[in-house]
């Protein structure tokens, strides 16, 4: 599907109030800020993520056409700490081989009186078309082509809120395959709706974000110039599995002009954070010096993406 056919329009109903969750585009600063305080409270004192009888009368099922680790999991432990039902939907032994329709399939899950759909596709606009051809079942898109990753950009602001506290007067560098990455679009939906104003993006040409978005944020193809004086630094693998043979990018070249490492990071200001979605691929577009070190939020990206998803979900089902 094109992205000019790919609208979220139908997310929100007449009252503004959200049914599906499909990407950021056309939510409001309220709606983000919503869901960044549900899920901040559902994080206890101790840092221990809290417990829920929200959806206690409700199904959800993850379909995941493509792999996952982070999301995947951490959507059923969401789930699961909700109190809801969830399955993980075995899509590699479905009745999907055996030619069932997409569409069928969703049918035949509805009819379980499932309640809500994950949806993982590789096909940028799946979840949308899901949403628009299954009545009474709320879609979450875990990440569409290189579309939309909502959840992934959420978990995103709610980690930089943690450390940063407010939006506006922040820097916030995305360093890598800009073109490829679904997280990289929903990352800067959400950064632009949130107040942030200085948004650059470094990438060499042939990743980079197309001309039009290069007016309204700034466009570097070197890391270094880009990385002057920044608050969040975040770092997005290689996308192989989207690009053409002729757009792969030799990785210890790539490495050598675009990893950041140390001595790159120091450009930064002292106290800039390092995010990265994951899966990491260290010594190609991160020094494992810089994942593992000191400024690195890696992994409290993945735990806030538990109480991410408990708040969507519940906010979905009408619960907060
Ligand atoms: N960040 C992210 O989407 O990771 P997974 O592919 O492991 O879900």
């Amino acid at each position: 599907m094109k992205k000019e056919q790919i609208n979220n329009d139908i997310q929100l109903n007449s009252s503004a109030k959200l049914v599906h969750l499909l990407g950021l585009e056309g939510l409001s600063k309220q709606h983000l800020t919503h869901i960044l305080d549900v899920a901040d409270g559902l994080i206890g004192a101790n840092g221990r993520l809290k417990k829920s009888k929200a959806l206690d009368d409700m199904s959800i099922a993850n379909l995941f056409f493509e792999p996952s680790t982070r999301t995947r999991n951490t959507f059923e432990i969401a789930g699961k700490r909700t109190s809801a039902n969830i399955i993980n939907v075995d899509l590699a032994n479905s009745a999907t081989k055996k030619n069932e329709s997409l569409l069928d399939t969703m049918h035949t899950l509805s009819a379980m009186q499932i309640d809500m759909f994950v949806i993982r596709h590789k096909q940028s606009g799946m979840p949308h078309y899901v949403a628009e051809n299954i009545d009474n079942v709320a879609i979450l898109n875990a990440g569409d082509g290189i579309n939309a990753h909502p959840t992934q950009a959420l978990l995103d602001m709610l980690t930089i809120r943690q450390h940063k506290q407010k939006f506006e007067h922040l820097s916030v560098a995305i360093v890598g395959d800009i073109v490829h990455s679904r997280v990289a679009h929903s990352d800067i939906e959400a950064l632009k709706t949130l107040g942030v104003q200085d948004i650059r993006l470094i990438a060499p040409k042939g990743l980079q974000y197309d001309n039009k978005n290069c007016t309204v944020l700034k466009c570097f193809d070197d890391i270094e110039a880009g990385l002057k004086g920044i608050d969040v630094v975040m770092v997005l693998r290689l996308q192989k599995e989207r690009m053409i043979e002729a757009d792969i990018p030799n990785e210890q070249e790539y490495f050598a002009n675009y990893g950041l490492t140390p001595e790159r990071l120091a450009l930064a200001k002292p106290d800039a954070i390092v995010m990265h979605p994951g899966p990491i691929n260290r010594g190609v577009e991160i020094d494992t010096r810089v994942a593992d070190g000191g400024q690195s939020v890696i992994f409290e990206q993945v735990t806030n993406g538990i109480a991410v998803r408990m708040a969507v979900m519940e906010i979905l089902a009408g619960k907060s």
